[in-house]
């Protein structure tokens, strides 16, 4: 496509909100502008496209909103796009809007679901990984992962507090519908007793080894991955299997994590991200998504990016040191 013809882009953002997402698209009407480019953003994600509900954005509106965590588009989990007629449906919208091309700020299903959009509509689609579970493969980090990460810990650490006080075991679940992401970075960083994510397999035996013997001086931190396959409430009861005595409480994070004010990594990485894809779309990119890979920008094709379920092994080694 001849780039000089985009004079109308498409945004939208999609399946769970993440702190981050106000700043990428700041920095896409930002960009946008200085290319002389209309930028209109879709309302529910892909609901917003069946629909053709959309607004005006502008770069001075956004600026004042980068500190502010969800999404001013709002967003949702569309079961019609799935269909071939949402998807028309979807398709008649941009015609009729003019939409040049579409930017999708979502995790991996979002990117999936344009896959298949690609195959009854031409115009160039990019993504951005937006999810605080950062288990998206074609980047490092995924937007909102730090800030929901920066909550989980301040959270632990006031559970701590009364842990400490009360000599308790507590289990404390965090966020990742499959993946340990959360549940590794804020277990080191607090100094849990125990992890359990989905991603490892053979902590719960330690970990009950060491619960057993636990001398009710002190607290006892475990953190649960939601994704964990062993669940926090089985957990629990092996936990008072092997240590009846032990004065056990379960905290789950839940939603919290997913609020607040974004971190700064998150606002930067949605400023990069989003001047990174009005850039690529510019240069002739399609159907790809950007993202950080050794702190610089990288484009991978939707065709290839896959839910991750990978810790890396130094990651994997600090596990077996500090939390099993
Ligand atoms: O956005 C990711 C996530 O927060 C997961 O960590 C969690 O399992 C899921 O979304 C919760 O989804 P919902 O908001 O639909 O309950």
């Amino acid at each position: 496509m001849n780039t000089d013809k985009i004079k109308h882009i498409g945004v939208f953002t999609s399946g769970g909100d993440s702190p981050g997402m106000n700043a990428a698209l700041y920095a896409i009407a930002k960009s946008a502008e200085i290319n002389n480019i209309k930028l209109s953003g879709f309302r529910k994600g892909y609901e917003g496209l069946i629909d053709g509900d959309l607004v005006t954005l502008k770069s001075h509106e956004l600026q004042k909103i980068t500190h502010r965590g969800g999404t001013i588009l709002k967003t949702a989990r569309s079961e019609r796009f799935m269909t071939l007629e949402g998807r028309k449906k979807a398709l008649r919208t941009l015609q009729a809007n003019h939409i040049d091309a579409l930017i999708a700020i979502g995790g991996d299903g979002t990117f999936k679901g344009l896959l298949v959009f690609s195959k009854i509509c031409d115009i160039p689609f990019i993504g951005i990984p937006g999810t605080i579970d950062n288990d998206i493969s074609g980047t490092d980090y995924t937007l909102g992962f730090d800030s929901a990460v920066n909550t989980a810990i301040e959270n632990i650490d006031k559970i701590r507090d009364t842990a400490e006080s009360h000599d308790r075991v507590f289990i404390v679940e965090v966020m990742g519908r499959d993946s340990g992401y959360i549940g590794i970075h804020s277990g080191l960083v607090v100094g849990a007793n125990g992890i359990l994510i989905p991603e490892s397999t053979q902590d719960l035996t330690f970990l009950l080894e060491k619960v057993k013997n636990y001398d009710s001086e002190d607290a006892f931190l475990i953190i649960v991955s939601e994704g964990d396959e062993v669940g926090t409430d089985v957990v629990a009861s092996k936990i008072k299997e092997v240590n009846p005595k032990a004065d056990l409480r379960i905290t789950r994070l839940g939603h919290v994590q997913r609020g607040g004010n974004p971190s700064a990594f998150d606002r930067m990485l949605g400023i990069r991200l989003g001047a990174a894809s009005v850039d690529v779309l510019l240069r002739g990119s399609k159907n790809v998504m950007v993202g950080l890979y050794n702190n610089m920008i990288c484009t991978t094709s939707f065709q290839s990016v896959v839910k991750q379920h990978h810790i890396d092994e130094e990651l994997q080694d600090l596990l077996e040191l500090f939390g099993s």
